[in-house]
């Protein structure tokens, strides 16, 4: 008898995490729910961005002082849309928007705060490659308050957030995502003729050493000579390997992470002299480093600046930017050594 069950989805997996949890509200299951929706929508657009005019730039310059993608301000749009409505949030911090997203007064407030990049690796969107939504989830520090949140209380450190994850819309669209302390790494496929994200990755873990580093060579001219050296140990043959690493550079941090969680490996996008107004890279650390850093902690790998955990750094500004080297553990670590000197 064939069984009748389409395996776990991605609801009854949170489900079960709230169970868990004795003082889980069953609020971040409905935030969680309703992001997945936003995700489906965007999954959808993507999938069809080919044959819609959703393609393109808008000829307009963000706050990132780089060039908006269409796409980037409809997945900016779902996710806002989506999010503000559900009574779980007290704010929002998207790598689109310059200032804190607040929720409009018609709805109630919650006490969680959601940071994203709705599209992340836009300059792939049109030309069919992966690229993805990320995500982190923070619990306000003045919690059931009635008054307006202040940047300071979303400016936590990384090893704050809740819960974290990120989308892939590719080949097909997963969604991994971790609510920390212990509970695992889990990666969902979506299955579209269900309409529902089915576990398909359990318990994810990253080997602690790979054979793959992402860079952007094309940057080298730019980099200090630390940064060089790190890279060329890598390309060698005395590095812990003995022989040199693979190269793979997608271009979308989402899917050169995806890639080194599964397999392992090191993604870095260091600091460089490129852009006198981005000395730190281009990553940004509250969008995109830290809810990837707590993905592969938990995963058992390690995200560094260059000088320490990802995860610790006290954030000073929304936006900011860090410089990151993510993935297997002691390819991480070889890799902080040298940028910190210790090699
Ligand atoms: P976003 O599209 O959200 O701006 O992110 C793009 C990022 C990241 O996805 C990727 O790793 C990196 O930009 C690629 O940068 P380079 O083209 O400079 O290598
Ligand atoms: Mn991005
Ligand atoms: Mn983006």
């Amino acid at each position: 008898m064939r069984k009748a069950g389409v395996g776990i989805t991605i609801t009854q997996h949170i489900l079960n995490q709230q169970r868990q949890n004795p003082e889980a509200t069953g609020a971040f299951t409905t935030l969680l729910s309703e992001l997945i929706v936003a995700a489906k929508v965007i999954s959808r657009e993507v999938n069809k961005a080919g044959l819609v005019d959703i393609l393109g730039s808008t000829g307009k310059v963000n706050i990132q002082d780089e060039q908006v993608q269409k796409l980037d301000v409809f997945a900016n749009g779902v996710i806002v849309e989506r999010m503000q409505h559900i009574g779980e949030l007290c704010c929002m911090g998207s790598e689109e928007v310059a200032d804190l997203i607040e929720i409009p007064t018609e709805y109630p407030k919650g006490n969680y705060i959601l940071v994203f990049d709705p599209l992340d690796g836009s300059s792939n969107i049109d030309v069919n490659v992966s690229i993805g939504t990320i995500f982190g989830i923070y619990k306000r520090i003045n919690i059931d308050s009635d008054s307006d949140v202040l940047l300071e209380e979303v400016l936590q450190p990384g090893v704050n957030q809740v819960a974290a994850g990120y989308f892939i819309y590719g080949s097909s669209t997963i969604m991994v995502y971790t609510t920390g302390n212990g509970t695992g790494v889990h990666g969902f496929t979506l299955y579209p003729s269900v309409g529902e994200f089915l576990l398909s990755h359990e318990d994810i873990r990253i080997p602690e050493r790979g054979k793959i580093y992402s860079v952007n060579e094309g940057n080298e001219q730019y980099w200090d000579e630390k940064t060089r050296a790190m890279v060329n140990y890598f390309k060698g043959s005395d590095n812990a390997l003995g022989r040199p690493y693979t190269s793979r550079y997608v271009g979308s941090l989402v899917a050169d992470f995806h890639r080194n969680l599964l397999k392992g490996g090191i993604f870095m996008y260091p600091a460089d002299l490129k852009d006198p107004k981005k000395p730190s890279g281009k990553l940004r650390l509250m969008v995109e480093a830290n809810p990837l850093a707590m993905v592969v902690t938990e995963a058992g790998g390690y995200a560094s600046n260059g000088s320490g955990p990802i995860l610790e750094i006290e954030p000073s500004q929304l936006h900011q930017r860090v410089p990151l080297y993510i993935g297997s553990k002691k390819d991480v670590e070889d890799a902080e050594a040298f940028i910190s000197g210790k090699k």
